[in-house]
């Protein structure tokens, strides 16, 4: 809802470009940004249409036909594999009246026939068959709306935008760091959605920090060493570079975070150490599954990608994690986790599904409570935000980067 101490004369636009021009330096975002729905709309205009974002691992729709819905704020996306094995994304919407051509949530089909009027779709999005129309109507000129979609290690990325950014770097570094873990040839072994009562920037702001790391996640914390300043663990870092380089794995990292002012997409690739003696991301330190891709042997260390604005990575030897980022509404969103492990890694043999999920469950349920603690704080209207702490960088660069974004049409 509008908060009453928020309206004034000025129109909408005008008075989002005023709270970005007072923006605070090295603080955080002023209250509105987190409940004004004229705000949210232009997140969604300039960031979330404008973006690209992980939908999944490409394993979820295995064979010739396999088809998923995703919700993804106010749309809903098919994701496809064609009987020639291509994968496409497309928007549930009819190209007659509009109806929901896809009404289930998972499954296999060639075609799409709408409930409504039965226009019906083949699984790549051509219009097949549209009953009793004119003659000069045009079936190629009423597919249903595609995104753009790349697939990279397995990942499956759509951008909304007619013109989508530059995704070649972000391709780069996916082929560098994702591939030496093998994502093309692993599968999900679980996937876990959180509702969150919370705009989702301060779902993603906390996602992209680990100052909290120490107070709110102390079973993280056992493990790994990102819970402390970088400054800190460069001892750790280098010992877990050295090792890693023994295996003869060379996995990559880059800093390729940039607004869209160039039309290119953000991506940051870091490493991190893992406490001595701490193989992978598991409650006792100990391996969760078979390893992956590369690697020989584990290295005691993990990758983290951010990727645009809603997207982010976790590379373990034996497992991965991919989290999606979904504003739903001004003040709701959703979080979903998908575990990956190796393609060849049976459930009870090699790995168990309770142990494999543990520490990212934990984690989240103490996010969601942390997120949702702070979404009921920033309402108040005496709330000023304070300054970000330097172990709060990427926090802060986050917020630089929302704030270039939506200022520019
Ligand atoms: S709305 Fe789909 S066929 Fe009419
Ligand atoms: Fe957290």
């Amino acid at each position: 809802m509008l908060a009453p101490d928020i309206a004034s004369p000025l129109s909408s636009g005008d008075r989002i470009d005023r709270l970005i021009a007072e923006h605070r330096a090295g603080h955080g975002l002023a209250r509105p940004f987190y409940f004004d729905p004229e705000i949210f709309e232009r997140d969604m205009t300039r960031v979330f249409f404008r973006h690209w974002h992980c939908l999944a691992h490409e394993s979820v729709i295995p064979n010739p036909n396999d088809f998923e819905l995703f919700r993804l704020g106010r749309e809903q996306v098919i994701l496809t594999r064609a009987g020639d094995g291509s994968v496409h994304a497309m928007l549930n919407v009819c190209r007659h009246r509009g109806a929901e051509v896809c009404t289930k949530a998972k499954g296999n089909a060639k075609a799409f026939v709408c409930p409504y009027h039965a226009w019906t779709y083949g699984n790549d999005g051509t219009l097949k068959a549209a009953r009793l129309m004119p003659k000069n109507f045009r079936r190629e000129d009423h597919g249903l709306r595609k995104l753009h979609v790349r697939v990279v290690e397995g990942l499956v990325f759509i951008s909304f935008a007619e013109q989508p950014l530059d995704f070649s770097e972000v391709e780069r570094l996916l082929h560098a760091t994702c591939g030496q873990y093998g994502w093309g040839a692993a599968k999900v072994a679980h996937r876990q959605s959180y509702p969150l009562e919370a705009n989702w920037k301060l779902a993603v702001e906390n996602y992209v920090e680990c100052y909290h790391c120490g107070p709110a996640h102390p079973e993280y914390s056992q493990t790994h060493a990102l819970e402390q300043p970088l400054h800190m663990i460069e001892a750790l870092n280098a010992a877990m570079e050295e090792r890693t380089c023994a295996l003869g794995i060379a996995v990559g990292s880059g800093n390729h975070w940039q607004n869209s002012a160039e039309g290119r997409e953000a991506i940051h690739a870091f490493r991190y150490a893992l406490y001595d003696g701490v193989k992978t991301g598991s409650q006792d330190g100990q391996p969760l599954s078979t390893l992956m891709g590369r690697f020989p042997d584990f290295d005691g260390g993990v990758t983290s990608i951010h990727l645009g604005g809603t997207s982010f990575l976790v590379c373990y030897a034996d497992h991965g994690m991919i989290y999606r980022f979904v504003p739903m509404t001004v003040d709701t969103c959703g979080m979903e986790l998908i575990w990956l492990v190796d393609s060849r890694a049976e459930e009870g043999r090699d790995y168990d599904l309770e142990t494999l999920t543990w520490l990212w469950k934990v984690t989240t349920d103490e996010d969601k409570a942390i997120i949702e603690h702070t979404a009921r704080g920033v309402v108040s209207r005496f709330f000023v935000p304070g300054p970000i702490a330097p172990m709060e960088s990427n926090e802060l660069r986050y917020i630089q980067w929302y704030l270039d974004e939506i200022s520019r049409s």
